[in-house]
């Protein structure tokens, strides 16, 4: 596990200049300061967000700075939307270079913890998974469509080091469980292993597929490069964050979301290869980010469980 310190986060900014950005669930904090700061690297930026309004605030502040960005509505949870969210970027700008998956909800309308002392149970509502893991599965499967589009033939193979990646927004909730959040747990790990089962067949295709996850986050000012305030309401924490949460974090250091916008862009930027199939972890604010290369994956407890269930999916393909 490396350490990776604030200044080196926008190290490759050279790479995005010119690149086309979709990010989804840009209007607001994570995704809004991601947007900028792709933005004042010169990058093109698609902000989609379900909030039309929200999305078209980002990219008029984008825009004020002289950035490049353009807005579209759309929720994540709708095939179609995403299909417009893609074809408008190709339409505006050429290309889809780097997809950021960030659109996500907390625990809401759960329901997995319900009075059971009732007489009968109520039917729990999936939004979380639909939001945080099916929208999730769109978009990357649209994206491995969009990546390619106008790319030439030969530069679809390992041997690529064009910018071509996905990033996707997972959480601590990816590694721990949040008691109080059955459902946003399950969504997040579920983050995790879309990254790493899809790793080795982007490689394969010059694509680049990443995770990274945060600790809770807050809106706090804190310089990153180019970008010092990051939106003109600063408040303790992201509005996914529930207020009986925020009371329970009081007084512990937040992880900071220009710091989560910046591994964003470095796990989208980076040229090193080892950069494709690593989880970036990026606790509270007191401590830096980490990236776990995909090689950790592999040791201890995973290579007991990879050899136990490689050599059960064998014995079933001999049974059957
Ligand atoms: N806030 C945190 O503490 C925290 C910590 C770890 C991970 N994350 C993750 O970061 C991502 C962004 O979180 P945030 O804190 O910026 O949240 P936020 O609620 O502040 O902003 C989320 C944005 O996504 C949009 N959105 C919601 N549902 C959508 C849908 N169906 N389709 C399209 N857009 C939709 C909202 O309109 C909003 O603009 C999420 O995936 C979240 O799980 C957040």
């Amino acid at each position: 596990m490396g350490v990776i310190p604030d200044e080196a986060l926008t190290e490759y900014y050279e790479r995005v200049r010119g690149k086309t950005v979709i990010i989804t669930g840009a209007g607001a904090s994570i995704g809004r300061a991601t947007a900028i700061l792709f933005a004042s690297y010169g990058a093109k930026v698609v902000v989609a967000d379900k909030n039309a309004s929200s999305a078209e605030d980002t990219v008029s502040e984008i825009r004020s700075n002289e950035g490049e960005a353009t807005s579209c509505r759309c929720d994540v949870t709708v095939w179609e939307d995403l299909v417009a969210m893609y074809d408008l970027a190709v339409q505006e700008f050429g290309s889809v270079d780097i997809v950021v998956a960030n659109a996500g909800v907390g625990e809401i309308y759960g329901r997995m913890l319900d009075d059971f002392s009732k007489e009968r149970p109520t039917k729990p509502l999936t939004t979380t998974i639909d939001v945080n893991l099916t929208g999730v599965l769109y978009t990357v499967h649209l994206a491995q469509h969009y990546l390619q589009l106008n790319r030439p033939q030969e530069d679809r193979t390992s041997r690529s080091s064009s910018l071509k990646a996905v990033v996707l927004v997972g959480s601590i909730a990816s590694w721990t469980a949040l008691t109080q959040a059955p459902m946003y747990t399950a969504s997040k790990h579920a983050v995790l292993g879309i990254m790493r089962s899809l790793d080795s067949s982007f490689a394969s295709r010059g694509l680049r597929i990443a995770s990274i996850h945060p600790f809770f986050a807050g809106m706090y000012r804190f310089s990153l490069a180019s970008m010092d305030v990051i939106h003109p309401s600063i408040r303790s924490a992201t509005s996914l964050v529930p207020g009986i949460v925020r009371l329970q974090l009081a007084g512990i250091p937040l992880a900071p979301v220009p710091r989560i916008a910046g591994v964003i862009f470095y796990a989208a930027s980076h040229p090193d290869p080892t950069c494709s199939g690593a989880a970036f972890w990026i606790p509270d604010g007191g401590a830096p980010t980490f990236i776990i290369p995909r090689e950790e994956f592999k040791p201890g407890v995973y290579e007991y469980i990879d050899s136990k269930s490689n050599a059960a999916s064998k014995y079933d393909m001999i049974s059957y």
